[in-house]
């Protein structure tokens, strides 16, 4: 890897861990955002998730990426990637072999929020193309885009977000997020955006709780963050793996349901916290989109959509977007 950048200050993520566990668990209904789930486990468990029959997203966004890689390169010739969170950057190997044969790529710049994950990823890219400068950033996305300054890398720039992670996100912090990234970009840059589409609720709930049971590890896995970070004493085995169908906000909610009346203590944050028989705290939400309402939120944040791209089966959407 040529460089890894942590651009936020020592101690930020730590402090923004035990604000979060402090907020979420005294809320009612409680609830943790999706971020704390990627410590190395939880990256190695999303990887694993990737691959189980039911999660379908990686491979129809996977499918469209190969069929679109080549001319999305020919249409951005691209000299700088940016892509956010980029975990174990599998598919964008699709996009940077195609930039590369287009003779144009100079720079990949990896943001992720799993310093484990930038770093295994960052060293085999490095050796996989020599050549090409790999600067990984570590960064919360919420906070700071960790785009490199004007000057600082090569334009044209295409800015990735794959994987649906912005599904993620709640409306206000997708809007407020498009807002930021479109505020970094200069005419001639692209951005390239991955959603899940909606679809029938049985495959949607089949690919957050899996038959082998790997989704519901990467759900507990937050408890042993909070557990391995804040001192806590979570046992993982008296939390429920729930993921449900919220057919109104059309997005699949992830939770976990105390499976009786319990007590846990987080002694890094100095807080005792009770937990009713079959009571549930939220960790994650991951919005399902239309193609209108993509177009939409694109459109508020001041992008024009110039491309759509679905796999043979309509379940993923891709999208090319520039400055309006
Ligand atoms: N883009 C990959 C990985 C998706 S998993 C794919 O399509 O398969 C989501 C990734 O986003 C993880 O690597 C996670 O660490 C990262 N992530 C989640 N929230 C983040 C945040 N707030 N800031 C930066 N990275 C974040
Ligand atoms: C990273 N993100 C888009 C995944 C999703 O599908 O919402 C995280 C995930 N949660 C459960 N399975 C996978």
């Amino acid at each position: 890897m040529t460089s890894l950048d942590r651009r936020l200050p020592p101690g930020f993520l730590e402090e923004a861990l035990r604000a979060d566990a402090r907020a979420g668990l005294t809320a009612e209904p409680k609830s943790l955002p999706p971020k704390w789930f990627y410590d190395a486990q939880g990256s190695a468990l999303f990887d694993k998730i990737t691959e189980l029959p039911e999660y379908y997203p990686t491979n129809a966004e996977r499918e469209i990426l190969r069929a679109t890689a080549g001319p999305l390169a020919a249409r951005t010739r691209a000299r700088t990637l940016i892509e956010l969170g980029s975990g174990s950057s599998d598919k964008t190997r699709l996009l940077l072999a195609a930039l590369r044969a287009e003779g144009t790529l100079a720079c990949y710049v990896p943001v992720d929020v799993s310093e484990p994950a930038l770093v295994a990823a960052g060293q085999a890219l490095s050796a996989e193309h020599p050549g090409l400068d790999v600067r990984a950033v570590v960064s919360d996305f919420e906070e700071r885009l960790g785009f490199p300054a004007d000057g600082e890398a090569p334009a044209p720039r295409l800015v990735a977000f794959l994987g649906s992670t912005i599904g993620n996100l709640e409306p206000v912090q997708r809007a407020a997020f498009l807002s930021r990234v479109r505020a970094q970009l200069r005419p001639g840059d692209f951005f390239l955006l991955g959603t899940d589409l909606v679809k029938d609720p049985a495959t949607l709930v089949a690919a957050y709780d899996d038959a082998s049971g790997v989704t519901a590890a990467f759900n507990k896995n937050v408890l042993a963050v909070l557990n391995a970070e804040l001192g806590a004493d979570f046992d993982l085995d008296a939390f429920e793996h729930v993921a449900v169908w919220n057919a109104e906000a059309e997005w699949i909610e992830m939770r976990l349901r105390s499976r009786a009346a319990q007590t846990v203590r987080l002694p890094g944050i100095g807080l005792t916290v009770a937990f009713g028989d079959g009571e549930e705290m939220r960790t994650e939400v991951s919005a399902k989109f239309r193609r209108e309402g993509v177009t939409a939120e694109l459109a508020a944040a001041g992008f024009a959509m110039r491309s759509w791209w679905t796999d043979a089966a309509a379940q993923f959407g891709l999208s090319l977007s520039v400055p309006a």
